[in-house]
């Protein structure tokens, strides 16, 4: 097949927050992921998108499928931004469609959903201003996150407050430095779980990793904050935490957690791909925090990688899963 692959670099800029490019790809993953398709035998031209440059590459050069992995540039639909340009040249491209990816990027319209669905999700509020009163039903302690981002990006553990004083300082900040609403939610002590859905002929959940923070008590981070996610694995920092693929569960709560899992992906209209974040309290329900439908792909550092080589696959397995998922759903359109 002739490949296009769509990324947004991630790039070093002194200017900019330091957590201004969490979300894009580095020159490690799109290598990756180039290699892999050549192994399989595709030929793959890697795109680091620029509009409008994007719309004259597609308009000069015809390829059978775009491998979408670029996480947009700017607002509430960024990651939207390469999809709907390719439904306008009704191109194909891997993984979920305009509408998906756009909705889970808002963590509480995906909840509202959840909700509707039977599925767990922490109890929650959306404050938009930052003054508004705090629902009387939300038990702390309680965690601020904003609306619409990835990669823990604005989640600190100084976001966990235990009182209303500590709440409204977070909620305002969060407003203040990402221009959006910020979402408080109950926070859940328990296990961090994630789990990946792949379709690839039938819809495959991935075994259920686990991520233990007990490791990390040296840098008083205890959950999959951004420092953690940024700074995975280093020792200095104390940032180690401890992966379990599969995850350590019985029988019967691995199912539920799997089960939740697929029941997400499908509320959400994901597509190939998608990996749903969990945590599972202390009577074992399963509180999804949000899906991923355009999870890291990095061979050494993402989640997903890990769960799809705990299922036997190599990476370049996992890849050519996603794009024959994806050419799959064309022949049949
Ligand atoms: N309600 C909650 N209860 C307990 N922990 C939470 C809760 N919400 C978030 N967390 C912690 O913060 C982490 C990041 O939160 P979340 O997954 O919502 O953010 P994200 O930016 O979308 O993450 P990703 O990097 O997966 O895109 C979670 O993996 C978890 O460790
Ligand atoms: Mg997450």
């Amino acid at each position: 097949m002739r490949v296009a692959l769509t990324y947004n670099l991630k790039k070093k800029d002194p200017l900019k927050p330091a957590d201004y490019f969490s979300e894009c790809d580095s020159e490690e993953t799109i290598n990756s992921v180039v290699l892999a398709l050549r192994t399989k035998g595709h030929s793959v031209e890697a795109i680091d998108v620029e509009y409008p440059a994007l719309f004259s590459y597609f308009k000069k050069n015809r390829v059978d499928m775009v491998f979408n992995i670029a996480e947009g540039k700017h607002g509430r639909f960024r990651e939207s931004e390469v999809p709907a340009v390719l439904d306008y040249l009704n191109i194909p491209y891997t993984g979920s469609d305009t509408f998906s990816l756009a909705l889970a990027l808002n963590k509480t319209l995906t909840k509202k959903i959840l909700r509707a669905e039977n599925i767990p999700t922490p109890n929650f509020q959306l404050f938009v201003k930052g003054d508004e009163v705090l629902d009387p039903d939300l038990k702390f302690p309680l965690i601020v996150k904003p609306n619409c981002e990835g990669s823990a990006k604005g989640i600190n553990k100084t976001n966990v407050v235990n009182n209303p004083g500590d709440l409204q300082v977070q909620v305002k900040e969060c407003i203040h430095i990402y221009r959006q609403e910020a979402l408080v939610e109950e926070f859940i002590e328990g296990k961090e779980l994630t789990v990946g859905i792949l379709e690839n002929g039938k819809t495959r959940v991935l075994p259920i990793l686990e991520i233990d923070f007990s490791n990390c008590k040296k840098s008083g981070e205890y959950f999959y904050s951004w420092k953690m996610k940024e700074f995975q694995g280093n020792r200095e920092l104390g940032l180690v935490p401890e992966f379990h693929c599969p995850a350590r569960l019985d029988k019967d709560i691995e199912e539920k957690v799997k089960d939740v899992a697929l029941r997400t992906h499908r509320a959400v209209g994901c597509l190939d791909i998608s990996r749903t974040d969990i945590r599972l309290d202390k009577f074992n329900v399963p509180y999804v925090l949000e899906i991923n439908p355009l999870p890291g792909l990095d061979p050494k550092e993402s989640n997903f990688p890990i769960m799809a080589y705990a299922a036997g696959m190599k990476y370049e397995d996992l890849i050519e899963a996603i794009l024959l998922s994806a050419s799959e759903r064309k022949r049949l359109n």
